[in-house]
């Protein structure tokens, strides 16, 4: 299948079709969401988070993301496949910020990458689109400002967040990702910008939507945030599956001969 690509969603977004996002850290997860037809898959820096088992995204280094996409980008045969910058990979100077990029391109097989800011990430993200490395700009919520912000909290200043958006825009970025604003918001960032914005917590009014995979198919231990849907129970699936095996190996029935060699 032709790969997505970022005028793909550009299209996409201006014939209103709604662009799926979703995130993967892992060949065979990537794999079936590849073929179930999902438009971009992010190797996020959740990763920290959901399979890490950390408390915020900063501990994950850019070893470790690049270590993880390049199993992503070599299952994704269809999906445009976004790479996070790490904290502080985004956060250093420029050049830093491009080396990081660089090697995300150079290393995996992925397609581009994500910068959390706007206004205040413009010239990064000039630097990146410069160098030929397609970026996503991350405004609203920004996980690797938590300690700055003091938690996970709905961001509200529109005007801040428009200008973010369209300062990221003006400076090359492909997409816009917002997180956690009010519904009404979003539809205003989208309207102010010409590339496709791609929410979560955005409500419906955005070129399209990303969630965290490990939220909607039930494999996150503990606390889901409101606007998280969960489809599906893997969870369960799981527990269910190792309970009965121990249970069949304890009791005898496993393995029968069914199972066996002779
Ligand atoms: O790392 C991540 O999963 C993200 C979310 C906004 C999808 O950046
Ligand atoms: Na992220």
């Amino acid at each position: 299948p032709r790969r997505v690509t970022t005028s793909a969603l550009a299209k996409m977004a201006r014939d209103n079709q709604p662009i799926t996002m979703l995130t993967a850290y892992d060949f065979p997860t990537a794999k079936l969401m590849d073929q179930a037809g999902v438009d971009c898959l992010l190797v996020g820096d959740s990763l920290a988070m959901v399979v890490q088992g950390h408390e915020t995204t900063l501990p994950v280094t850019l070893d470790q993301m690049i270590y993880h996409a390049e199993m992503v980008g070599r299952a994704a045969e269809r999906a445009l496949v976004v790479v996070d910058l790490p904290f502080p990979e985004g956060q250093l100077s420029v050049e830093q910020t491009l080396r990081a990029g660089a090697r995300i391109l150079k290393e995996t097989r992925c397609q581009a990458v994500k910068l959390e800011g706007g206004f205040e990430q413009a010239e990064r993200i000039r630097a990146l689109a410069t160098a030929g490395i397609p970026v996503m700009a991350h405004v609203g919520l920004r996980p690797q400002n938590v300690h700055q912000d003091g938690g996970y909290k709905v961001q509200r200043n529109t005007e801040r967040l428009i200008l973010d958006a369209r300062a990221a825009a003006d400076a090359g970025a492909f997409a816009v990702l917002i997180e956690c604003v009010p519904a009404e918001t979003a539809r205003q960032i989208t309207k102010a910008v010409s590339v496709p914005t791609i929410g979560i917590g955005a409500g419906p009014h955005v070129s399209g939507q990303v969630l965290v995979t490990n939220d909607l198919i039930g494999l996150t231990a503990g606390y889901l945030p409101r606007f998280v849907k969960q489809y599906g129970n893997i969870a369960e699936a799981i527990t269910q599956s190792v309970t009965a095996y121990c249970d069949e190996v304890r009791s005898g029935q496993y393995p029968s001969d069914e199972h066996s060699f002779k």
